[in-house]
């Protein structure tokens, strides 16, 4: 397998045998992080993290994933450098390509990324854009396989706002691993039809199904993974709380919830979770809107089914898995 050059934009570009290939590799570098075993063959490399929203889980990832590789990182923060205030995204993009083996970039449309890899002449790699997150799925999945033992024909299902790029990402590399997949969630939170339809071609491929209900029973009945993320995104407008409260109050990840998955069910997030009030945001929005856990109950969140800091923990080795393929390390 040689992913040397590429870029890690969407999962939509690459194949099963591909996204499984960086699963294996971050279990390989996550044994060898475990037995203090050295992995710097990345030496005399630097990278560029540009982060235009912010971040603890990708940035700690990419930071951590580099050194123990022997790169070094320039970290540019969402006020911190020039882009797009008084330089283009292309010439960005061709400055950085000059200094930096690898560009990370964490913004807003997928667009932007997809310019950035068009005119770096490196690897560019996606840690969040509104539509995707694929550098998390890969975690995700690594923390399924390491619960299940496999992947294929693993029922998950997504509960919350399956538009945007938790719920579109999942969906995609579900149908590539011929896994179930079901969004679970009202009706106009459910991803764009046009993705919808090219899942299921990938699902037609590999085995794999998509579901879409609003019915909470019905649609998490007998799941392997359960999981959810935040109802309001960064970069979303503080008014809309009020809608997503209201549409997405019924697909709170509860303790019914799990009792209805199947026996050995897992609960999943990315994170940052709203579960209790001991955030700025959440403490302030549950003031005003008189909740005390949101997305998710506390007692799910905190309970043994639930998977969540081993899930973030793979967001490095599987990080790190993108940036030694696509680098040439391996
Ligand atoms: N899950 C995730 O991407 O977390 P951060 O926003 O902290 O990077
Ligand atoms: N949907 C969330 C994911 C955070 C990792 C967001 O975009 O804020």
């Amino acid at each position: 397998m040689d992913l040397k050059g590429r870029n890690f934009l969407t999962l939509k570009d690459f194949t099963p045998e591909e996204i499984i290939y960086l699963i294996d590799l971050a279990a390989e570098y996550k044994d060898k992080k475990k037995k203090g075993i050295l992995h710097d063959t990345l030496r005399g490399k630097n990278i560029a993290l540009i982060f235009e929203k912010t971040s603890t889980r990708t940035r700690c990832s990419f930071e951590v994933a580099a050194h123990d590789l022997g790169m070094g990182t320039t970290y540019l923060d969402p006020s911190g450098s020039q882009i797009g205030k008084k330089e283009s995204i292309a010439d960005t993009a061709r400055v950085l390509g000059r200094m930096f083996e690898g560009i990370e970039y964490r913004g807003y449309e997928q667009t932007i990324v997809e310019e950035l890899a068009k005119y770096a002449n490196v690897p560019v790699w996606n840690g969040l854009t509104n539509e995707y997150h694929p550098t998390q799925m890969l975690a995700d999945m690594l923390t399924i396989r390491e619960h299940f033992g496999y992947l294929k024909d693993i029922r998950l299902t997504y509960m919350g706002d399956a538009r945007y790029n938790m719920g579109n990402s999942l969906m995609i590399v579900c149908a590539k691993l011929g896994m179930h997949f079901t969004a679970c969630t009202a009706k106009e939170y459910f991803p764009e039809e046009t993705l919808v339809e090219q899942c299921k071609e990938y699902a037609a491929q590999s085995g794999g199904t998509i579901t879409l209900t609003e019915d909470v029973m019905a649609g998490t009945k007998g799941a392997d993974v359960i999981y959810t993320d935040v109802w309001v995104s960064m970069g979303e407008p503080n008014e809309v709380w009020e809608e997503r409260i209201a549409a997405l109050s019924l697909y709170k990840v509860t303790k019914a919830v799990m009792d209805n998955a199947g026996k050995n069910a897992i609960f999943l997030h990315c994170l940052p979770a709203f579960h209790d009030l001991r955030t700025k945001i959440g403490k302030e929005q549950g003031e005003k809107y008189g909740f005390t856990e949101l997305e998710v109950t506390d007692e799910v969140f905190e309970s043994a089914q639930s998977l969540v800091f081993e899930e973030a923990e793979n967001r490095m080795h599987t990080i790190k898995a993108v940036m030694a393929a696509t680098l040439g390390a391996v």
